[in-house]
């Protein structure tokens, strides 16, 4: 079983690869992070490829792409949509944590592009971060729908809500689960196995405030220890990073003035099981 690297490990040296195909006059150096598992011994490095920026699309994601099928296959990275929407391209650019696929090439030539895998994660190869202790965070929030007062238990049916309690899920529902804004936070550097980290909290509340929802007390209570959720200091590094421009950091602080009991969820403006009912009468 080969080691995983930490990206914020020390580098070894830093290696030029040389297209051999004819560049145009807009050539751009891409400076990547690279490791490969089957080399455990090999400490990681940097590698550069020049794209010509001319016979390239524009984001980075596109040169990426470039690179892989036309210099080297090797080179791993996570990518489905290219639309923004499936979060599989999340990386560091250049310092930041966001999405290659909506990511702009920088288009000053004199300056490398850097890019290194999402920070402070083990490494599966190259810039695949391994996922796994998130993906775990995610599934203990149970980020699904629990109702415990259907009309009529274990059949399909349609749940109502107000437009102003649907209003309550914008800025929540659109996150696409990148965690560049986990991998951002310093919170969740040092304690990512107990802290939940703002992208799984952000999804947290999500549920917590849905109005078709019962499981309020619950989904609570599992958040009531000293780490799950305290350990933000609202230091913001999340919300600044987000690609999809959400604000996890403000879902936190609603969650401690829900758990302080400063605030209360407010009952549903339309009965969710009014349809039901309604059903059931005629
Ligand atoms: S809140 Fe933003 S940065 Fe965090 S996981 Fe969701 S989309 Fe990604
Ligand atoms: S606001 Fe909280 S979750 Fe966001 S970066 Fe700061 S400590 Fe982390
Ligand atoms: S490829 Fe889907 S978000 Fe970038």
């Amino acid at each position: 079983m080969p080691l995983l690297r930490l990206t914020s490990g020390s580098f070894g040296q830093l290696r030029t690869f040389a297209t051999s195909s004819a560049l145009g006059k807009r050539v751009k150096t891409f400076a990547v992070y690279r490791w490969n598992p089957d080399e455990p011994d090999k400490k990681p490095y940097t590698q550069n490829y020049q794209v010509d920026l001319d016979d390239c699309a524009p984001m980075v994601l596109d040169a990426l792409l470039k690179i892989k099928n036309e210099m080297d296959p090797t080179l791993t990275f996570r990518r489905s949509c290219r639309e923004g929407v499936c979060g599989s391209c999340a990386m560091n650019i250049d310092g930041v944590n966001t999405l290659a696929c909506i990511s702009h090439i920088d288009q000053n030539l004199s300056k490398p592009s850097k890019i290194y895998p999402l920070p402070h994660m083990y490494v599966v190869k190259d810039l695949v971060p391994d996922l796994t202790n998130f993906y775990n965070q995610y599934r203990s929030i149970e980020p699904w729908l629990q109702r415990d007062k259907e009309a009529v238990k274990g059949k399909e049916t349609q749940l109502l809500q107000d437009v102003e309690d649907r209003a309550k899920l914008d800025g929540l529902y659109e996150c696409v689960l990148c965690a560049c804004c986990s991998t951002s936070c310093p919170s969740y550097w040092w304690n990512g196995d107990k802290y939940l980290g703002p992208a799984v909290l952000m999804q947290a509340y999500r549920w917590i405030i849905d109005s078709r929802d019962d499981a309020t007390a619950k989904r609570l209570s599992k958040l009531k220890d000293t780490y799950s959720v305290y350990r933000c200091h609202t230091i913001m590094n999340c919300t600044r990073t987000c690609p999809k421009g959400l604000n996890p950091g403000r879902a936190i602080a609603q969650i401690k003035t829900l758990l302080s009991g400063i605030v209360k969820k407010q009952a549903p403006i339309m009965d969710p099981a009014g349809l039901d009912k309604q059903t059931a009468q005629n």
